[in-house]
């Protein structure tokens, strides 16, 4: 890389995604020894060689930093960019991070879904949770925010049923919940800023070239 060669900055989602991305990018030679060091409490790490720079940020952070510009490269999951709706180009899917959007609840919640009842909603995707039952099952439904553990919802009759993702449905049948319907198939995706898309056209391509043949 010249002396003048810019920093590609990526903003990786905290968690098991930038886990397997890290791994993934591993793989085709690029590595920040740096970020491996778990007791660190650094934000930013850089591979002076490579002139990249990573940083790690709450998953719904990521497409932030990446429409704004403060990162040219994100790593994050097909959910939170349906939730987040920020302008952003979706580039690949890495096709890890596999699980599917569903609405979910106790077996006697079907029938309220079939006669379109106004039911409630719990979940941690209100804007996915809106879309589905407004726009494409043309049903009105009170939608009610949570940070997590959305399962005890319909448990302590908060809600009806919720909107979640399920990845193995353990986490359903150990709460006595199942799967109702599905919303759509989720998987981790990199996504790129618009101008560094164009700017940096030439390195983004090659390194979205890379993966995709290691994918
Ligand atoms: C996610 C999701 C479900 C669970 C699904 O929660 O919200 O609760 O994983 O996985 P499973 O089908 O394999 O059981 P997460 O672990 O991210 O924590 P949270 O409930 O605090 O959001």
């Amino acid at each position: 890389m010249s002396e003048d060669t810019r920093y590609l900055t990526f903003a990786l989602g905290k968690g098991r995604l930038a886990k397997t991305t890290l791994s993934l990018l591993e793989e085709i030679g690029i590595t920040c020894e740096e970020m491996k060091d778990k007791d660190s409490r650094k934000l930013i790490f850089v591979n002076e060689d490579l002139k990249l720079k990573f940083f790690l940020a709450k998953g719904p952070d990521v497409p932030t930093y990446v429409e704004y510009g403060a990162a040219d490269i994100g790593v994050v999951g097909k959910d939170t960019l349906l939730e987040e709706g920020r302008r952003v180009y979706e580039v690949l899917d890495l096709g890890f991070g596999k699980c599917r959007m569903c609405v979910c609840g106790p077996a006697s919640a079907r029938e309220l879904l079939q006669h379109h009842e106004r039911i409630r909603v719990a979940s941690k995707y209100p804007n996915i949770a809106k879309d589905y039952f407004y726009n494409k099952k043309h049903q009105t439904v009170d939608i009610i925010k949570l940070n997590g553990s959305v399962e005890l919802g319909p448990i302590v009759q908060l809600s009806d049923v919720i909107v979640d993702i399920v990845e193995t449905g353990s986490t359903l049948r150990e709460n006595g919940l199942e799967v109702l319907e599905e919303i759509c198939p989720l998987s981790a995706r990199m996504i790129v800023n618009q101008v560094s898309m164009q700017m940096e056209s030439e390195r983004i391509k090659k390194l979205i070239n890379e993966i995709r043949k290691h994918i």
